[in-house]
């Protein structure tokens, strides 16, 4: 039996539906509030305001939990590949053993990037930042790979195309900011096996491919696949809205991710404990800053909007990041600052107070540094992983017959109806 919630407005009652998700989630149905009442919401970042119905990705912010298609971000970060979850994102189940080869066969069939488009690769000035060259790219790519024929095929395709060239633009754009050959990708190579190589062989120094560290980064991708409505979605979802081409749609999506609130993060987690330790290592200065309200700085890598546990990819995170240290036998001070801060932090009156936990970001730099990966391509990690996501909400949007424009409204509180004053009437003063 429908629930109702009851508005009271002008003297008159109105009411709403109740919709339940699969895990008891409720929600107030206002689809009809302006046309009933004439009001609208405020919701300033959105933090209670439900953009769609999705199938996808639960995520409860209390009790610390995280599942694709129901099944838990543990499980899936120890038992499957990045590929395996691509699909299941993306197709709603599982692969069978034959779907999972013959998603490799496509992958690897499409993971050529248009040799033209070295050529703007290589006129970017140099200190571009990697985000800004990637989302450029992928938006560029709709020109070098124009529609095709049928909606069935031209979805499939660029879904394919989009997270096989991904990988090899990125680790394209890396060789080229460092003024290195490109290396082009090999199909003996499974996905996370064939980016690692792209990105560190040489023609002097071939690259011997660890198979823990393969594991590492499957585990690193998959923990980043899909977040649901959070910001870089939400803009994909948004502009994808409009029924743009789909290139486009995730090109803003990176663009969201670049910002140091969001998937910017992993990069200013790293700066700021490099700058701590540069400091002297004294991370309660760290801590004192992130307290005081006149300072705009904040602990980078702790606090989530849903979060108000430990983030448990944070968890997985850590973990991985002793497990990959011990392999390549490294000591990073910054894993010791970054664990000691943590502790400090978590027992500190403030973000007890605000439940300010360590999120993904907080340890996965470290992990990310101790494989090679230059710090300015954190987020382009990210992305990479995150791009799964972004295309499994996109298709549930695109595949809904009722999929409405994205097109929130506002509260005005500029000037009232105000006469145009010709410019040698206004005043000068
Ligand atoms: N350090 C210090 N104080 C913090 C922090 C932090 N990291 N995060 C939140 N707070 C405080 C804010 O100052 C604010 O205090 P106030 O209410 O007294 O003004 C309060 O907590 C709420 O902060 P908001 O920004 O309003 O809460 P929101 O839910 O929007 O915050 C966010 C989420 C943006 C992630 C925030 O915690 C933050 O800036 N963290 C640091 C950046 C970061 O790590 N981002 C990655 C997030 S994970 C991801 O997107 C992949």
């Amino acid at each position: 039996m429908t629930e109702y919630a009851k508005i009271e407005f002008e003297g008159k009652i109105y009411e709403f539906p109740i919709i339940v998700g699969s895990e008891g989630e409720k929600a107030i149905d206002i689809s009809n509030l302006r046309q009933m009442t004439g009001l609208i919401t405020l919701d300033p970042g959105y933090a209670n305001t439900g953009s769609c119905i999705s199938s996808i990705t639960f995520m409860d912010g209390e009790k610390g939990i995280l599942r694709y298609r129901g099944i838990p971000i543990e499980e899936l970060a120890e038992h499957s590949s990045f590929i395996e979850t691509t699909y299941l994102l993306i197709n709603g189940r599982l692969p069978t053993r034959d779907e999972l080869n013959q998603t490799s066969i496509l992958f690897n069939d499409h993971s050529l990037v248009h040799e033209d488009m070295q050529i703007f690769y290589q006129n970017f000035p140099r200190a571009s930042h990697p985000m800004g060259i990637l989302s450029a790219m992928v938006n560029a790519l709709r020109s070098f790979y124009p529609e095709l024929q049928t909606i069935e095929e031209e979805i499939n395709i660029t879904v394919t195309r989009l997270l096989s060239k991904v990988r090899t633009m990125a680790a394209m754009s890396y060789k080229i900011s460092r003024g290195h050959k490109v290396v082009y990708p090999r199909p003996d190579l499974s996905y996370c096996a064939n980016f690692l190589n792209m990105m560190f062989d040489t023609p002097v120094k071939h690259y011997d491919i660890d198979e823990d560290l393969v594991k590492a980064l499957n585990t690193f991708w998959i923990l980043h696949a899909d977040h649901e409505q959070n910001c870089s979605t939400s803009a994909v979802r948004l502009v994808g809205s409009g029924r743009v081409n789909l290139y486009a749609a995730i090109s803003a999506g990176i663009a969201a991710l670049w910002g140091p609130l969001h998937g910017g993060a992993n990069q200013a987690v790293i700066e700021m404990l490099s700058d701590i330790q540069e400091d002297g290592g004294n991370y309660h200065r760290a801590i004192e800053r992130a307290k005081d309200k006149k300072d705009p700085f904040r602990l980078m890598g702790f606090g989530h909007r849903v979060y108000k546990s430990y983030d448990p990819r944070a968890k997985i995170m850590k973990k991985m990041c002793h497990k990959v240290l011990k392999k390549l036998h490294i000591t990073d001070p910054l894993l010791n600052m970054a664990k000691e801060l943590e502790a400090a932090a978590l027992k500190d009156d403030y973000f007890i107070e605000y439940n300010l936990y360590p999120n993904v970001d907080f340890y996965s730099g470290i992990i990310l540094r101790a494989m090679g990966i230059p710090t300015n391509m954190f987020t382009v990690m990210f992305a990479i992983g995150r791009l799964p996501g972004w295309i499994a909400q996109w298709k549930e949007g695109a595949d809904d017959p009722k999929w409405k424009l994205g097109r929130p409204r506002q509260i005005y509180t500029g000037p009232k109806k105000t006469q145009y004053i010709p410019i040698d009437k206004r005043c000068t003063q």
